[in-house]
């Protein structure tokens, strides 16, 4: 099933979201749900939140990437109660973003370019490993979605300023994108 995707404006986009357990009901379906969506969206990332659920769930698909970064081939995973345990900020990376929640937006975003994260993976096994590259920036995206945040809250001022009408044309609705979405 495809699922709406919530747009800038959502109050679910501004909540922490909060770890789930083993009895989360029906967590498979809605895993594969929501790699449906994301794939259906053309998104690499997908989080919870940005489908209504106020939970700590992502999804990560790199397979697009794999012509330039073979290592991606076939990198489809799912992320339960991930949490980024550590940043290393002795290198920073400045790269265009955008959000499947604010379409037609891309900014540039300075993140660190090395993460440690904690999650659990589908099968509920324990991860405790140190993320780079792509998928290191692409997480820092995703779980930022758990803490309330989108990728505009990152952006210079100036560019903030630039781009002031967009995020309004947002939140009033006005706007198009070729996937199923949710409006305030
Ligand atoms: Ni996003």
């Amino acid at each position: 099933m495809i699922y709406p995707i919530f747009t800038y404006g959502q109050p679910v986009l501004r909540q922490v979201a909060q770890d789930i357990d083993k009895d989360y009901p029906e967590l498979d379906k809605l895993i594969d749900d929501m790699f449906e969506t994301m794939y259906n969206s053309q998104g690499v990332g997908l989080a919870a939140p940005q489908i209504g659920l106020p939970i700590r769930l992502v999804v990560i698909t790199l397979d697009c990437l794999s012509e330039d970064y073979p290592e991606y081939k076939d990198f489809n995973e799912a992320y339960i109660n991930p949490h980024i345990v550590e940043f290393d900020e002795s290198e920073t990376k400045l790269m265009d973003e955008g959000c499947l929640s604010l379409p037609g937006i891309n900014e540039p975003v300075r993140r660190p370019t090395r993460i440690r994260v904690k999650y659990l993976d589908r099968q509920w096994q324990e991860h405790d490993e140190w993320v780079e590259g792509y998928l290191a920036r692409v997480m820092q995206h995703e779980f930022d979605h758990l803490e309330g945040k989108v990728f505009t809250d990152r952006i210079s001022p100036l560019r903030k300023q630039l781009i002031k009408k967009k995020l309004s044309c947002l939140l009033s609705g006005k706007f198009s994108c070729s996937y199923k979405i949710k409006r305030k």
